[in-house]
Parts: structure tokens; sequence; C-alpha cells
């Protein structure tokens, strides 16, 4: 059995990381247009980089941890590769780790990675735990002083192409069970996988509340990530 996630949001809010359209549209406080945007950049780096810095150090505190959802993935993965029950494929609109840091292999960030930058000139990614400024230098060539403030987070923003494509188009026309847990189902092209997926492939979607996707799915789990997934994924361990 070939098994492709989706995960949003949703599956951190246990984690303590607030969701985006449960804050009305904004993003702790700010318009999407401002933060996340290569305009919003343009017209005010600071804001953008104070944006970013934040939720990094948010990421970055002890107390933000993976949750029993993001575990009983993790662990349904090594089993299903461990015992050669098919693929396994994680494609995530999170930008934060939880998913790699409960040990999850083969996922995708398709939205990118908090925890990285990438050089404006070079496209070059690099990890990245610190703050970021207009003046951060370039951390290959630091006295080099036209390099400095060439770093953008590594994340990406609406109108911007979302990373792996190909590979998650892949993923989704051999999956035999698609699961899309904790998302709102309304940013394309991540709301647009479950079309990709072929006529018998079991379609499920666990969320707190209906989304306009719901109807694309074969069942709908109305719950917490944290409970509803653990429950779901024992019931297919063995296939
Ligand atoms: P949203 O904030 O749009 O949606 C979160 C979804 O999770 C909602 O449908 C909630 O009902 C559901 N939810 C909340 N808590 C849950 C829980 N404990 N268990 C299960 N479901 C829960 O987040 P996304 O769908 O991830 O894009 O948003 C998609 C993209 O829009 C993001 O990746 C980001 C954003 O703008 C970019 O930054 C490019």
């Amino acid at each position: 059995m070939n098994v492709l996630i989706l995960t949003g949001a949703g599956i951190s809010a246990e984690s303590g990381i607030p969701t985006f359209r449960d804050a009305n549209g904004l993003w702790e406080g700010h318009a999407v247009e401002e933060v996340a945007t290569p305009q919003g950049f343009a017209r005010n780096p600071d804001l953008v980089h104070e944006f970013y810095n934040q939720r990094r150090r948010a990421l970055l505190n002890p107390e933000i941890q993976p949750n029993a959802a993001h575990v009983a993935l993790a662990d349904f993965e090594r089993e299903h590769l461990e015992n050669g029950r098919g693929d396994f494929f994680l494609v995530t609109q999170n930008i934060d780790n939880l998913h790699q840091r409960a040990g999850s292999q083969n996922v995708l960030a398709m939205h990118g990675q908090l925890l990285q930058v990438r050089c404006l000139y070079s496209e070059e990614i690099f990890d990245w735990t610190g703050d970021l400024s207009v003046d951060t230098p370039h951390p290959e060539d630091p006295d080099n002083d036209s390099m400095r403030g060439c770093l953008r987070p590594n994340v990406v923003w609406f109108g911007e192409m979302p990373i792996g494509l190909t590979q998650i188009e892949k993923a989704a026309t051999k999956a035999d069970l698609f699961i899309a847990i904790g998302t709102s189902g309304v940013v394309y092209p991540a709301a647009g996988i479950v079309a990709q997926t072929p006529p018998h492939c079991r379609r499920i979607e666990v969320n707190l509340d209906d989304t306009p996707a719901s109807s694309a799915f074969d069942e709908t789990i109305r719950g917490a990530a944290s409970v509803e997934i653990p429950k779901l994924l024992n019931h297919f361990s063995a296939m």
C-alpha cells in the first residue's frame, strides 16, 4: 500500500504553534501580503525579517515539541518501510520542523522551512537558528560588505512556486491511501493534491471542522489530530 500524507497547520496547533486561518486572515496580527509575499519583502524587509525572527525564536522554545500525531506518523512510516509494505511520503505545508524532529524520514516541506535561509543571489540554502536582518553578513563571505543582507527566509511566499511539485504529483498518482491532516484546503496547489490521486485511492480527511475540500474525500474524521491520527494509523498498521 502506497501512503501519501498531507499535513497543515492543524497538526502543529496542539504543539503550540498557531494556525493561519484561525486568526481571521491575519497572521499573528499582520496581513499576509505584508509578511508573506515577495512584494512585502521588497517594501519592508525589516518587518518581514522581524516577523520570521519571532516565529523562529518561538519554534526554538523548548516547550514546542512534536505531539502524538507527529510521532504516530513517524512510527507508522518506520514500520511500513521496514516491513516492505509499500511507499510512504509525507508532504507538509508547515514550515516548522516537527515532523523531522519526530523522526519522519520521507518529508517534503513544500512551503519551505523556518530554520533555513536562502541566498538571494546564489539560491544556496543554509541551516539557520539565529535572527536575520538587512545587515546579516553572508555566512561564507562574512567580510564582504556588498553581500550583507543577501539572505532571506527559505519559505515559500504567496505568488512563489511551492517546492517539489513534480515529486508530489508522482506520489499522488500512485497513492493507495491519502490522508490530509489539519489543513483548511484553501491554498493551492496543496489543496489540489487530493484530485491527483487515482480513483481506487482511499482518501481520508482529519480536521476539527468541515473544510471546502471535505467533499473530495471518501471519509472525513472530525477531531483533534493528536487523538485521531494514532487511532487511524493503528487501523492501517498491518496493511
Ligand atoms: P490553516 O490555518 O489554513 O488551517 C488549519 C486547519 O487545521 C483548519 O482547517 C483547522 O480546522 C484545522 N485544525 C486546527 N487544529 C486542529 C487539530 N488539533 N487537529 C486537526 N485539525 C485542526 O492552515 P493550512 O491549511 O496549513 O502557506 O494553511 C495552508 C497554507 O496557508 C500555509 O502553509 C501557509 C498559509 O498561508 C504559506 O505560507 C505559503
